[in-house]
Parts: structure tokens; C-alpha cells; sequence
């Protein structure tokens, strides 16, 4: 699904660039230019990527002191 059509990025494009390591906002306005013309798609963007951050989070091992 598109969230930024100026930029055509998607939920997907989003979703990869926080298994990529974004993790803030501006990152991810950096690397895909998301949200940086008509701004109309910046609080589902950003709903997305604190998604997709959580997401990311949950998959990582749990360290166990030995
Ligand atoms: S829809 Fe994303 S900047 Fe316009």
C-alpha cells in the first residue's frame, strides 16, 4: 500500500528500511525521501516505521547472562 504517493513509498518500502536499521523518522526521510514534498502522508508514515521498529524489536534474540 502506498503512504507517500509524492515519493511512491510504500508500507513495504518503510518495513525494509527498519530491518535496515532506520529507527527514527529523519532517518527514514533521509534514505526515501518520504514525507518531504506535500507532507500529507507524515503521521501514517510515521505510524508505519513505530510499527515496523516494534516489529523489528521483537524479532531480535534475547540475551541471557550466563
Ligand atoms: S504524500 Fe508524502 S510527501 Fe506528499
Amino acid at each position: 500500500m502506498y503512504i507517500c504517493l509524492c515519493n511512491a513509498i510504500t508500507d513495504h518500502d518503510i518495513r525494509r528500511a527498519a530491518a535496515d536499521g532506520v529507527r527514527h523518522f529523519a532517518e527514514l526521510q533521509s534514505r526515501t525521501g518520504c514525507s518531504d514534498c506535500c507532507g500529507c502522508c507524515e503521521a501514517e508514515a510515521r505510524s508505519t516505521l513505530d510499527a515496523a521498529v516494534a516489529q523489528v524489536a521483537l524479532d531480535l534474540p534475547i540475551l541471557v547472562a550466563a
